[in-house]
């Protein structure tokens, strides 16, 4: 996601809109940059790659005037975060500006049929083919930016919030928005203010109005603010809200830390993350790093995956994932053990690198070693243009926004989707995943931010309510077996390092072996116990916890009536194909760690000792 910023009015739009970008920092940093019409009539352009700073360190000195502008700071999706492909976008007859949030996934098909229509393009966005879009069709029709931006938006497809300025008409900004948010200020005196959220426009004036999806707005100085239905010529009643809240509780979008925004975001970020890679008729799936290098996937003798933390953990999910549906041997590796253990990497190798930073300074050195020594280097990242993504062969993006929650939770649950989707793929390419096995994994795999919201909508407030029961515990294990067992690892580590509560995970039938000599009353097990292929041996484990006095927080598969009559706390999640299950199981553990850390009064978000990115060894 990014960060959209326009004013409208009497102020200088500059003042306005540097203040806003630095309130909207927090949705992403790749770049930014600002556009203002002054009183002579120049629109003037100034963008920069980095932070906001960066833009106004390249500012000073420069025409900053104008009472109108736009601004935006960019978290990349397409084409690296440099001074050319940030926003604003500038239009071929150089009379247009515009800024956009989301992604066009018809950006292709509109760029080749402009190109044909004489347009050159200057970026590697999406986002240049709007602009340019909409300059073709009020240069090709002769009609107002209104009309051309109308028009546009039936002829994109994808998410958008845009706003517009023209030159030629320096008291106005249209905006349009679909799946990504854009609000309005309603200022005194036809003052108006534009943003992806009302951080940047609370300090001045808490009536907003809310553009809804499908709608066109025209903020127009002399005549004030008209809202239309994009697909018609129905003008939308305007609906003022007045905003109550915080400044800082609205960075959070309302929640009181970034990390629980993060947890109730997947719904949308595993849509965005599946969003044009799974066809609707889930037949088919479209990783295009992986359909361009094919060959290396298909003639893979072996792969090896490199990660840290939580990636590791989705790392060993993937594992799972990719022998299950490719036949190939997986090997998972700490980054950080294995590029100081001499590895043997041969060149019929595949290593893919999972690092939501992509800026993981051992993941990094590991796929280094990997490629001097011949292997084929994929790179699954969050950070689009970050210094792994830039050291791999090829790679894709898990296309989650930016994690701002120092303990990483929508980025997991991402890079599992992901790797879910390559092991699709691949084992489709090897002939070893079927079609009806695809279709049937891709249509539940389709379902997932649905599934999960029905877990919010559930357990939320139960999950809540139990951790105040497990506040005050020193230990925790955490159990699970198969594809659930790294789902374990995460859980204790995301307790651990948001609660500073000691936690272990481990396979469940592993317990017997030594562990179980730590239960007791004091020593709580949480156990995931969800009907796979081996829940009866998970049923036995959690008769062997309770033998011993231990307690035990079940997530069972909804309906489950065995392990609920055993367990002392049990939390359903609905039924999905097994090896999707760690995208369900996630989400109970995350809120769990949450609510058992704030109760704690712990720095959920920025927790001590840690940072989000480990760029040293
Ligand atoms: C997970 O909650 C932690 N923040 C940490 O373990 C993290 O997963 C690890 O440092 C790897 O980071 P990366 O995915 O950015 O490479
Ligand atoms: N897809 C556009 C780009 O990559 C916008 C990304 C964003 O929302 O920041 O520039």
């Amino acid at each position: 996601m990014c960060g959209i910023v326009g004013y409208l009015g009497q102020r200088r739009a500059y003042d306005v809109l540097i203040q806003g970008l630095h309130r909207l920092e927090y949705r992403g940093y790749d770049s930014s940059g600002v556009a203002m019409i002054n009183a002579s009539g120049d629109l003037n352009i100034y963008k920069s790659k980095g932070k906001v700073e960066a833009l106004e360190h390249f500012t000073q000195s420069k025409d900053l005037d104008g009472c109108i502008g736009i601004a935006h700071t960019r978290w990349a999706t397409h084409g690296e975060p440099n001074d050319i492909n940030a926003h604003p976008h500038v239009s071929q007859s150089q009379m247009l500006a515009l800024v956009h949030n989301g992604t066009i996934e018809n950006y292709n098909v509109l760029k080749e049929a402009l190109t044909l229509h004489g347009y050159k393009f200057v970026s590697e966005t999406d986002t240049e083919v709007v602009v340019q879009l909409i300059d073709y069709i009020m240069q090709t029709n002769g009609c107002s930016l209104f009309d051309a931006v109308r028009e546009a938006t039936r002829q994109i497809v994808g998410a958008y919030a845009i706003a517009v300025i023209d030159k030629s008409k320096p008291d106005e900004i249209i905006a349009a928005r679909q799946s990504s948010p854009l609000v309005i200020g309603v200022g005194e005196n036809n003052e108006y203010f534009l943003a992806s959220d009302a951080t940047p426009i609370i300090e001045y004036t808490n009536k907003v109005v809310y553009l809804n999806d499908g709608e066109v707005a025209i903020i127009n100085h002399q005549t004030g603010l008209h809202i239309f239905d994009a697909h018609n010529t129905d003008e939308s009643e305007i609906h003022i809200t007045e905003l109550k809240m915080s400044i800082d509780e609205l960075e959070k979008g309302g929640y009181p830390h970034f990390m629980l925004k993060e947890i109730f975001e997947q719904p949308r970020t595993l849509a965005d993350c599946i969003s044009g890679r799974i066809s609707s008729d889930a037949k088919s799936v479209v990783l295009s790093g992986v359909i361009e290098n094919r060959e290396k996937f298909i003639n893979a003798q072996r792969i090896i995956i490199v990660a840290c933390g939580t990636s590791w953990h989705a790392a060993l999910i993937g594992k799972h994932l990719i022998e299950d549906f490719c036949r190939i041997p997986v090997v998972v590796e700490y980054a950080s053990e294995f590029r100081y253990s001499n590895p043997v990497v041969n060149k019929g190798d595949v290593l893919i690198a999972l690092s939501q930073s992509g800026e993981t300074a051992d993941t990094l050195a590991a796929l280094e070693l990997a490629k001097s020594q011949g292997a084929f280097v994929f790179g699954i990242c969050n950070v689009i243009g970050s210094s792994i993504p830039r050291a791999t062969h090829s790679g894709c993006y898990i296309h989650v926004g930016p994690e701002i929650g120092v303990a990483s939770t929508k980025a997991f649950t991402g890079q599992v989707t992901v790797l879910a989707m390559l092991a699709l793929l691949v084992g489709q390419m090897r002939g070893k995943v079927s079609e009806e096995t695809l279709e049937t994994v891709a249509t539940d795999l389709r379902r997932v931010p649905t599934l999960i919201q029905d877990i919010f909508d559930r357990l939320n407030g139960k999950i809540e309510d139990l951790a105040k029961i497990f506040t005050y515990a020193h230990n925790f294990l955490y159990l699970g077996r198969g594809y659930n067992y790294p789902s374990a690892l995460e859980g204790a580590l995301k307790l651990k390092e948001i609660s500073y509560i000691h936690a272990e995970g481990y396979p469940a039938a592993e317990m017997k072996h030594g562990t179980i000599a730590l239960i007791d009353v004091d020593m709580p097990s949480v156990v995931i116990a969800i009907k796979d292929k081996v829940y009866e041996k998970t049923v036995s484990n959690i008769q062997q916890v309770k033998a011993r006095g231990g307690k035990v927080v079940a997530i069972v598969t909804e309906g489950d009536e065995v392990v609920s009559a055993l367990a002392d706390h049990v939390l359903e999640i609905p039924a999905i194909v097994e090896p999707l299950t760690p995208l369900l199981t996630a989400i109970p553990l995350q809120l769990l760690a949450y609510y058992i850390a704030v109760n704690k009064g712990r720095n959920v978000d920025q927790p001590r000792n840690l940072a989000k990115s480990v760029t040293v060894e």
